[in-house]
């Protein structure tokens, strides 16, 4: 992997976490390159990272042994189509981290003899962790899982989806999911102020909380419901407000909003080109 030349096509925000993770751990600027047609942003990209910048993508793509498809959705098929005979000669491994754009087409648009695997990151990868899906078909051979599953590891957690449509699913739990914690985090905070807390203290109380719930629940053995049980004392403070959440309908909130996210996921995919 250290010896691979990386190519980014798009530097912007997804690509600057994933270089940020790679460096961090242990990648060698000099076999990263960003093919970026802002000329501020290659600057940026390169005083930031000390890595090499292009603004063309063709040559970037012949020195790729890794692609990384990394502009916005809708200009992917057209910068795709472009790469197209250059991905013939050199048959780098692509990844394209576009949301909602399905294998096939990217596999059609990039060339049938490409390797290309399919991936969801989410914002946190900019900090190491990120949680991402990675979707390939049953012909991608093990070798280039690892090498698309140790990029991904480098920003956070990866995990292999064996049915494409759950790309959908996992776009709504982790992609959308950071902006479902920071809302319950604001509600949190401006309760917390309305209880007369000080604005500092409310917003430092409830991150750290936020933080350290998740942290115990990675690290203990045993499942949400359980935890959750053994903070709550029969009578006490926290089943109060659990009370409050269950008669107000949380649980089945929660499912609406994530079918939604669903469902706008897919409506997303078909709009941009569906199995083509
Ligand atoms: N941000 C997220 O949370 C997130 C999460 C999951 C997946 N993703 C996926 O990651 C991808 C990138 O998202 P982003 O948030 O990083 O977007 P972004 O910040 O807009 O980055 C896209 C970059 O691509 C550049 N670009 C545009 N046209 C290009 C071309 N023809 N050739 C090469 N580069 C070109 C853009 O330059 P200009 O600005 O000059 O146009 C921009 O710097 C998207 O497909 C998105 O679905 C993002």
């Amino acid at each position: 992997m250290k010896t691979k030349t990386l190519v980014f096509i798009g530097g912007g925000n997804m690509a600057s976490a994933m270089i940020n993770g790679l460096l961090e751990d242990g990648a060698d600027p000099g076999h990263i390159l960003v093919a970026e047609p802002d000329e501020a942003r290659r600057e940026q990209l390169a005083a930031r990272f000390g890595i090499r910048t292009l603004d063309d993508n063709r040559e970037a793509a012949r020195q790729a042994d890794i692609l990384i498809l990394a502009v916005k959705p809708q200009a992917l098929k057209a910068v795709a189509l472009d790469l197209a005979p250059t991905l013939e000669q050199n048959r780098p491994l692509c990844l394209s981290i576009a949301a909602g754009i399905r294998h096939a087409s990217l596999q059609s648009w990039l060339g049938t003899g490409v390797p290309v695997i399919r991936i969801m990151p989410n914002t946190p990868a900019m900090l190491g962790a990120g949680a991402s899906g990675l979707f390939a078909p049953p012909d991608i051979d093990q070798g280039l899982r690892e090498l698309a599953e140790h990029i991904m590891r480098a920003t956070g957690i990866a995990v292999w989806l064996d049915d494409e449509n759950q790309m959908d699913a996992l776009t709504a739990v982790s992609g959308s999911g950071p902006a479902y914690f920071f809302l319950f985090m604001e509600a949190m905070e401006n309760s917390a102020r309305s209880l007369g807390l000080p604005d500092k203290t409310a917003h430092l109380l409830v991150l750290q909380t936020a933080l350290g719930a998740a942290r115990m629940a990675m690290e203990s053995p045993s499942g949400l419901e359980n935890l959750r049980n053994s903070v709550t004392s029969p009578g006490g403070t926290t089943e109060k407000a659990l009370e409050v959440f269950a008669t107000g309908g949380l649980t089945q909130l929660v499912d609406k909003a994530l079918r939604a996210a669903r469902d706008r996921s897919i409506e997303l995919s078909e709009s941009m080109g569906g199995n083509e």
